[in-house]
């Protein structure tokens, strides 16, 4: 299978998108052709900074890397080294209607909350049909929140389909594990909008103590509790195995223990888990030429597709031979 993924580099990765989403993308990596790509393009919709821009996507590809993307399985690119999509974009535009832009959540909420928004905002649906397309993408794993952009996409390609013959091919979303809804420090989901994360390369240390601030329920230490829905019991979970997960569950549920062991349990596991991808980000990192390098041979690939399907719909459509 074609898969492809777009993440936005608008800020540090954190442990939700990582269990949520990038994991994901890495097991993906096997078995199919796969295509992931940081979406700068879409993130200047909100980061206007250029310094901050440049920082965070080269953020994302070390980040991606050291988490186990391995550009011999996986071509990793970035979006904007990917011209033709923006020009496909275009070419699905002329075909938008604009009701189906206002249906659309991230644009309908900001409009709902009277606050202004730019046209980079309201068609940005139809630039991530053109990242999907472009690349006759079959499947395409993504969260819960982008499945209503999968459902703009199906009918971007259908209606071009139709006009000027087959063209693009219909993707399908893969929601990813909606069970993995990692809750933030607050115990609401995980976002750099709620101020709540933990961020994925963090300093141990400064992980550690946030990890120690993560808020918690007053009651008394030796009432028994129940494990299920408890946040900090859900984080802890995501790093331990099956038998670690049952005797932390049976300290629960027994009671007499204090949420500081649960945390410190936490911090040690986290510890532990993201060690060596921290070890192998710390090398790529001291060797951005090599990000460079993978980089752009992943933009030289994908480009390559990409060209192909633009130059099909430019044929169909009547702009070439
Ligand atoms: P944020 O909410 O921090 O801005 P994004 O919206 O950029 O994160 O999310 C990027 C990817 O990570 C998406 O696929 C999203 O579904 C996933 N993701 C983000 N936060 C979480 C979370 N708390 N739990 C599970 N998945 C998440
Ligand atoms: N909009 C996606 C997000 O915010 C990122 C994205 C851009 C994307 N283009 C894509 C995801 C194409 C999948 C396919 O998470």
């Amino acid at each position: 299978m074609r898969v492809l993924s777009g993440i936005q580099p608008t800020g540090r990765f954190h442990w939700g998108n990582y269990f949520g989403a990038i994991r994901q993308y890495i097991d993906l990596q096997h078995g199919n052709e796969a295509y992931y790509f940081i979406a700068d393009l879409h993130a200047l919709t909100t980061v206007r900074d250029p310094k901050q821009l440049r920082q965070n996507t080269l953020d994302a590809a070390l980040d991606l890397l050291a988490l186990g993307l391995e550009p011999e399985h996986a071509i990793l690119f970035r979006q904007s080294d990917v011209p033709e999509v923006s020009e496909l974009c275009w070419l699905l535009m002329t075909g938008t209607p604009m009701s189906m832009l206002e249906n659309c959540h991230a644009y309908k909420d900001k409009m709902q909350k009277g606050l202004p928004a730019g046209a980079g905002l309201f068609t940005y649906p139809v630039l991530m049909a053109a990242d999907i397309l472009a690349y006759d993408s079959q499947i395409v794993p993504v969260g819960a929140d982008q499945v209503q952009h999968i459902e703009v996409t199906r009918d971007l390609a259908g209606s071009f389909n139709h006009t000027y013959g087959e063209t693009f091919v219909l993707p399908k979303a893969q929601t990813l594990d909606a069970s993995a809804k990692v809750p933030g420090t607050d115990g609401e989901k995980m976002s750099k909008s709620y101020n709540n994360t933990l961020e994925l390369f963090e300093e141990p240390k400064a992980m550690r103590k946030k990890i120690m601030r993560i808020v918690t329920d007053a009651r008394p230490m030796e009432e028994p509790k129940e494990p299920e829905g408890d946040h900090l019991y859900q984080l802890y979970s995501l790093f331990a195995n099956e038998s670690e997960r049952e005797t932390m569950a049976a300290m629960y549920r027994k009671g007499g223990f204090g949420y500081g062991d649960v945390k410190k349990a936490l911090a040690d596991a986290a510890e532990r888990y993201f060690a060596e991808p921290r070890a192998r980000r710390e090398e790529l990192a001291a060797k951005p030429e090599r990000v460079v390098e993978i980089l752009a041979d992943g933009a030289s690939r994908a480009r390559k597709k990409a060209a192909e399907t633009l130059r099909r719909a430019q044929t169909n459509c009547g702009l070439r031979p």
